[in-house]
Parts: structure tokens; C-alpha cells; sequence
């Protein structure tokens, strides 16, 4: 029988540990149990609860972050594991100029139903276009390949993130002409 991931999760019970790190270009110094999930901690104590849990157990990535400039699901990692490190969640993916390039085509193309995939679906695209500036239609859905949707059936977001990454392909391109 399946495991229930979120029944089997331990209790927060004993001595409580340091976790100094950087989240959203902010130093974070907060305490947390040894056994805490990374994800929890966003969610629970810091109350950043764009990352989601979809599965528990990285399959779903709902729970897509930036760790140390790479794309991590946080619901596998222990938050003592960011000790030091540099998080970036979907609340810093903004700026004070606006909305990142991903988020704005997302909501042009109407790439959001219900919303709960989106966080890490956003996440795992602004990856995939730093990694990749001009990427093809397979490389999106290759690049995406572990962010599942339950609602969009995945044209609308695949277009959003090819849109995204050619409107910056684009400017890249005139502000070096
Ligand atoms: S909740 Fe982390 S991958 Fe599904
Ligand atoms: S928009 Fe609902 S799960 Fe993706």
C-alpha cells in the first residue's frame, strides 16, 4: 500500500536547529527541526507559501524553488540542507519594475486555471530559458517535463514560455545590434 507522505511526516518535537540563508535576496536566520522539510519551512515558518505540495515526494513539481541558482523541489530537501545557501521562491521572482518576463506571459496567454501548478511551473520555465535562451517547442516540453498540470492540458503554457523566451531572445538581440 502507498505510503500517505503527509500523514507519515514526523511530528516538529525536540531540540531545534540554526538555519542561516538567503531567500529572495534576504538573510533569513530562523530555527528549525533536523527532520523539517525545506518545503515546510518556506510554507509554515517563513510563510512563503507560493511553493506548493502537490505529491510529497518530487513528482509533481508544484514545489519548484531556485536553490544555489538551480531549479530543486523542496519538498525533497531538509531545510538544514539551506544552511548558507541562496533560495529564491516564486515571491522574489518580481522585481520593483514588475512582474519577471515568465509570469507576464503566463497571464497573456492565459496559461493559469486553477493556479496550483503554476508557482513551479513558472520556476522551472525561468530555468529552462536561462539555461536555454531560444529554446524550441520540444525543448519547453522536455524542460518542463517534471511540472505536471491537472488543468491546462499544457498548450497555453507551453506558448507562454516559448512567447517569454523570445520576447527576451528579442531584446537581448537589439540591445547588442
Ligand atoms: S510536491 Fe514536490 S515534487 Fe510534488
Ligand atoms: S493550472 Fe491547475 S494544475 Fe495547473
Amino acid at each position: 500500500m502507498e505510503t500517505d507522505v503527509k500523514r507519515a511526516r514526523p511530528r516538529a518535537e525536540g531540540k531545534k536547529w540554526r538555519l542561516r540563508c538567503t531567500i529572495n535576496g534576504r538573510k533569513v536566520d530562523v530555527r528549525v527541526h533536523p527532520h523539517q522539510r525545506l518545503l515546510d519551512v518556506l510554507r509554515e515558518e517563513l510563510f512563503l507559501t507560493g511553493a506548493k505540495e502537490g505529491c510529497g515526494k518530487g513528482e509533481c513539481g508544484a514545489c519548484t524553488i531556485f536553490f544555489n541558482g538551480h531549479p530543486a523541489d523542496a519538498c525533497l530537501m531538509l531545510a538544514i540542507q539551506a544552511e548558507g545557501a541562496e533560495l529564491v521562491t516564486i515571491e522574489g521572482l518580481a522585481t520593483d519594475k514588475g512582474l519577471d518576463t515568465v509570469q507576464e506571459m503566463f497571464i497573456r496567454e492565459g496559461g493559469v486555471q486553477c493556479g496550483f501548478c503554476i508557482p513551479g511551473m513558472i520556476m522551472a520555465a525561468r530555468a529552462l530559458i536561462d539555461e536555454n535562451p531560444n529554446p524550441t517547442l520540444d525543448d519547453v516540453k522536455y524542460g518542463l517535463g517534471g511540472n505536471l498540470c491537472r488543468c491546462t492540458g499544457y498548450s497555453k503554457i507551453f506558448n507562454a514560455v516559448l512567447h517569454a523566451a523570445r520576447l527576451e531572445y528579442q531584446q537581448v538581440e537589439e540591445a547588442t545590434a
